[in-house]
């Protein structure tokens, strides 16, 4: 593996090691604390972010390594027309890997044809994001011990949320694991995870609009966002943004054991008084995108 694009870029033996890395590093910080001395991440982001570019700066710095880059588009020359690939060309130049994130799907594929750098997708419009995804397993596997033999519902936004994609995409190749996916009708996957992901790999999943009926199977309920920026007029974001908010009386017939995740940004889809619960799995696996990063970093760069 040279970048990291797509999720399954990466084998599920790869991911399992990236795991054990991640915990490792959270056992032991100390070992990790000058493995980049020296080395260089560029954050590209096209985007806005907080939590994937700061965890990631994060990550390069308790490595030991150095930061730069820019957080939005307007701060870079891409204001002046720039394409990605020049501007990729030329960062792989100052630094030793780069992640990027962008609103066009495909961008870092394309910059990763242009870099001598690793590349991470940080995020590419509606499309992937397959390090959130990482840190996703890696709470998962912390919560429950296993990636295998769960049953998950993704619950918000499933058209153009692009953790759920990428998270759906990893979890495909898992053993027994039961998708339940909850969205209005306007907001369910794309027919290509239906197809090219759930059927081929032969996935057991429901499709359904109510959260109430399933809420009571799930291990492991993944909560998401409406995603604005990716819809075409306001009326029908302002029509679907509240379709689902989760409230403690909503948790009555849910396991004990749930375990509740969101990749953050929450809007209003989880009700703050749900911090407190010990289901409450979201702010755990913000901290958790730090040290998968660290490990990811670590991979990409060669470094044991
Ligand atoms: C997600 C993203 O950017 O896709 N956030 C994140 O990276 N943690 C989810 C979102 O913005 O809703």
């Amino acid at each position: 593996m040279k970048h990291l694009i797509d999720i399954r870029d990466i084998t599920t033996d790869e991911i399992e090691q990236l795991i054990e890395k991640a915990n490792d590093i959270i056992k032991n910080p100390e070992k990790y604390r000058e493995k980049c001395k020296y080395k260089k991440l560029a954050t590209l982001f096209f985007e806005p972010s907080t939590r994937t570019r700061l965890s990631f700066e994060a990550a390069m710095m308790e490595l030991g390594g150095n930061v730069l880059g820019f957080s939005e588009a307007q701060s870079s020359s891409a204001s002046k027309g720039e394409s990605v690939s020049d501007t990729v060309k030329v960062v792989s130049c100052y630094a030793d890997i780069i992640a990027m994130r962008h609103p066009k799907e495909g961008a870092p594929m394309v910059a990763s044809f242009k870099s001598d750098a690793p590349i991470i997708n940080a995020g590419d419009g509606g499309h992937n994001h397959p390090t959130q995804t990482l840190t996703d397993l890696l709470t998962i596997k912390r919560k429950k011990g296993k990636l295998s033999d769960i049953t998950v519902g993704f619950c918000g936004d499933l058209k153009f949320g692009r953790t759920v994609h990428s998270l759906i995409a990893a979890l495909s190749r898992y053993e027994n694991v039961k998708f339940v996916l909850i969205s209005p009708d306007e907001l369910k996957v794309p027919g290509y995870i239906r197809k090219d992901v759930l059927k081929k790999e032969k996935c057991e999943f429901v499709e359904t609009s109510d959260l109430q009926e399933v809420i009571g199977q799930l291990d492991v309920l993944y909560m998401t966002r409406v995603q604005r920026e990716r819809f075409f007029n306001e009326a029908d974001y302002i029509r679907l943004r509240d379709s689902y908010i989760l409230t403690p009386e909503k948790l009555d017939t849910a396991k004990a054991d749930l375990s509740i995740l969101h990749p953050l940004p929450r809007v209003n889809e989880i009700s703050t008084k749900i911090d407190e619960d010990p289901r409450a799995c979201y702010f755990e696996q913000a901290l958790n995108g730090k040290y998968i990063r660290m490990a990811l970093i670590l991979k990409l760069l060669e470094i044991d």
